[in-house]
């Protein structure tokens, strides 16, 4: 061993400082670490004890449209597993797990007048056993599982599901609302409606990005907002507990500092999370930009009026201040530059004017692209834009093609992302309250099948048992929540004169035989 090489392994015991880049403090004393996972995602049992079916049983039923065929029939099978998948919560340490209520579990048909007992039992059990190992449930009601009768009823485009998701909604609060004190309305309305009923990959498949689309999350605003109102009214008295709704982004970065680019990543950010947050916890109503854009665009393309519905005084009011708290869900950033065409075909990706690429220099696994500052631009935009609003991320994680055990990868996604949550409270000034990584398992991942990776625990498809081994990241999230947050290192100095080398070491570097 070359004396170069015994300083070197020397000083590997001194804790380097001066990282400037990385911030070591802790979360506030109340901040809350959770995990989340959702109902199609996980439970399996897609047929069994009179649930009924949703449309995403349909959708990945049919050929073609989801990776390999995969479904959701099995998936984790938690419908079976759950006090396995407690255990591992609890192993976490974390405060605590966010998962949906499968309606069509509930509700077969997805109407309040006919329950399926069963249903009810699962998550009451689930919710029992939580509460007793001291982990919080925190409910979706709606995370894309729309039972299928409701859809062939018309699904997000019918009017009447305003007060079906209601009835719902109120169904829900009186079985659990006695235990559960944090709910979630809708769970990305953007994903699911423009993907589902603007792209075509995901259920129910629809085509239309420039019409359905703009008409299904009005119906879906509506539908929140009374929800909302419900609980307020007839349960939050005697419950006492917290309804908001999770909306989800992307960071849009400019591309140079030109105005052009400065203001197309505005109008970017107003079409994905305006469309939702403005309504909810802005001025209420749409943003004006989309109102302008998508008034001149359906003027141009020939249409008699706006593509993009408008909500009367009344409904803009009883939409405005819906949410108890900014649910957030956040993976990944695009560059956005600004552009002027008019799509002979509507479209909501024309409808922007904007052009979104990612930089060459990040890496990333297929949509996300480990940028984790994009976190705390995204942070800081909805403390400026929305008043500072209470924020809970219910959702951040990094995905995978392999089934590795040792992924660095997430750890390294996890502790950068943390760390940029972390310098938006302390050094900016966010108001953000809680922090879920997506996912506890691996699991059914959409339109990817069992392809894409995003979970704390691996899981094994091909074993019926479906056994949940513990990844690194599992470890990473366990200390961080251990020690809520990133706590200065004990810095440990060491005078490198002084440094002796062990006596035959020296010896042979005397004698020339190393
Ligand atoms: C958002 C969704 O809520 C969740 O269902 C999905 O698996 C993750 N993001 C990852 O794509």
């Amino acid at each position: 061993m070359h004396l170069f090489n015994i300083i070197l392994s020397v000083s590997v015991f001194i804790v380097v400082q001066g990282d400037d880049d990385f911030l070591y403090d802790t979360f506030p004393e109340d901040f809350l670490w959770g995990t989340a996972t959702s109902s199609y995602q996980i439970e399996g049992a897609w047929n069994v004890d009179g649930k009924g079916e949703n449309i995403w049983d349909t959708f990945s039923h049919e050929s073609g449209k989801v990776a390999n065929n995969d479904t959701g029939d099995i998936a984790c099978d938690s419908y079976n597993n759950y006090a396995e998948d407690i255990q591992l919560l609890k192993d976490l340490g974390v405060d605590f797990y966010r998962f949906s209520l499968s309606w069509a579990r509930l509700l077969p048909t997805g109407r309040v007048d006919q329950p399926n007992q069963a249903g009810i039992d699962y998550y009451n059990t689930l919710i029992n056993e939580l509460l007793e190992e001291d982990i919080i449930p925190m409910v979706t009601l709606y995370h894309w599982d729309l039972p299928k009768d409701l859809y062939d009823q018309g699904g997000w485009e019918n009017e009447e599901m305003v007060q079906i998701f209601n009835e719902y909604a109120i169904f829900a609060f009186e079985l659990f609302g006695d235990r559960v004190k944090w709910w979630i309305t809708f769970n990305e309305p953007y994903v699911f409606i423009v993907y589902g009923m603007g792209e075509g990959y995901h259920a129910p498949g629809l085509e239309s990005p420039g019409e359905i689309i703009y008409t299904a999350a009005h119906t879906v605003l509506k539908a929140h907002a009374e929800a909302w109102h419900s609980y307020d009214e007839l349960f939050r008295p005697t419950q006492n507990g917290n309804i908001g709704i999770t909306l989800d982004t992307d960071w849009k970065e400019p591309l140079t500092d030109s105005p052009e680019d400065i203001e197309a990543s505005e109008r970017g950010m107003q079409f994905s999370l305006g469309w939702f947050a403005n309504p909810i916890h802005g001025s209420g109503g749409y943003p004006a930009v989309m109102k302008e854009k998508i008034a001149e665009k359906s003027a141009q393309q020939g249409y008699e009026q706006s593509r993009l519905p408008e909500f009367t005084a009344e409904e803009e009011a009883r939409i405005l201040g819906t949410s108890d708290f900014f649910g957030l869900n956040h993976y990944s950033t695009a560059m956005v530059q600004g552009e002027n065409t008019v799509a002979p075909e509507p479209s909501y990706l024309d409808d922007r004017d904007i052009i979104t690429s990612v930089n060459e220099t990040w890496i990333g696994c297929d949509f996300v692209y480990v940028v984790p500052w994009g976190l705390r631009n995204l942070l800081n935009w909805i403390t400026n834009t929305y008043d500072r609003p209470n924020i809970y991320i219910t959702e951040n994680g990094m995905c995978d093609y392999n089934a590795t055990l040792n992924d660095e990868h997430r750890v390294n996604y996890y502790r950068s992302y943390t760390n940029n949550v972390l310098k938006a409270i302390k050094l900016d000034g966010c108001d953000v309250r809680s922090y879920t990584a997506w996912s506890l398992l691996d699991n059914f991942e959409w339109a990817y099948g069992y392809d894409l990776r995003f979970g704390l625990h691996h899981v094994d498809f091909e074993d019926p048992a479906r056994p949940r081994t513990p990844k690194a990241s599992a470890e990473f999230i366990r200390q961080l929540v251990a020690d809520n947050g990133f706590p200065e290192p004990e810095v440990k100095t060491q005078n490198l004169n002084q440094v002796k080398p062990k006596e035959f070491v020296r010896a042979k570097f005397r004698s020339g035989t190393q």
